[in-house]
């Protein structure tokens, strides 16, 4: 039974990104995605939007690099600060949920990541947690 909500809240979420994919989306070029939950933590992102929209990738993969060769944590495009700031506040994650910030755009342009098969999808309580 509970099952069988859930799978109803997933075919809804699914059923108004595909709608806001057709209606709105089309006449507007410029965005890459339907905004299905673009709520966020903070007055701005770690870049400019527009940069962010193309480049999150190279600024994460910089960011790995510069950590697990360089040591160097705690920096500007962390991944622990995109999940801080962009975790929903129903799911309270990123990407538990088609509607959650990352995944919504993903699923949307047909990427798939494993980050979080390793990362928390989810705000770690200060003191502890996988990296
Ligand atoms: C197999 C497990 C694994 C996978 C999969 C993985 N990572 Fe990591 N990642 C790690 C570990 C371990 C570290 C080192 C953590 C540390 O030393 O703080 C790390 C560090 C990082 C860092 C630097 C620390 C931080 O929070 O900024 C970034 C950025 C990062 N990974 C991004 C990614 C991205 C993006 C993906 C998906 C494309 C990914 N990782 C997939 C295990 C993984
Ligand atoms: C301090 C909080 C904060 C951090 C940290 C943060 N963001 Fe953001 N991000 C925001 C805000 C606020 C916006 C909305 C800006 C707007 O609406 O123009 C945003 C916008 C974005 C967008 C554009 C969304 C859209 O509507 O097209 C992407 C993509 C993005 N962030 C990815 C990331 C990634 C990846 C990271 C980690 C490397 C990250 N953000 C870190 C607050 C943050
Ligand atoms: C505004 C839409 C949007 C949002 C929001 C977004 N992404 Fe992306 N992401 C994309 C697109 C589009 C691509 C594929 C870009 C390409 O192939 O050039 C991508 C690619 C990636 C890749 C590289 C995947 C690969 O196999 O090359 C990583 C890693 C990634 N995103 C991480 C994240 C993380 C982590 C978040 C949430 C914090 C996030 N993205 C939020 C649109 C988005």
């Amino acid at each position: 039974m509970r099952h069988r909500r859930a799978m109803l809240i997933v075919a809804a979420a699914l059923f108004v990104a595909a709608g806001a994919a057709s209606s709105s989306d089309r006449n507007r070029t410029s965005s890459l995605a339907p905004a299905i939950e673009r709520a966020a933590k903070g007055e701005r992102c770690v870049e400019d939007t527009p940069s962010m929209r193309r480049n999150h990738m190279r600024y994460l993969e910089h960011q790995r690099d510069a950590t697990v060769h360089g040591g160097i944590r705690g920096a500007r495009h962390s991944l622990k600060g995109c999940v801080d700031c962009h975790a929903s506040q129903r799911t309270g994650s990123v990407a538990a949920q088609p509607t959650d910030f990352c995944t919504s755009c993903h699923t949307y342009a047909a990427v798939k990541i494993d980050c979080f098969e390793c990362h928390a999808s989810r705000p770690v309580p200060a003191g502890g947690g996988k990296p």
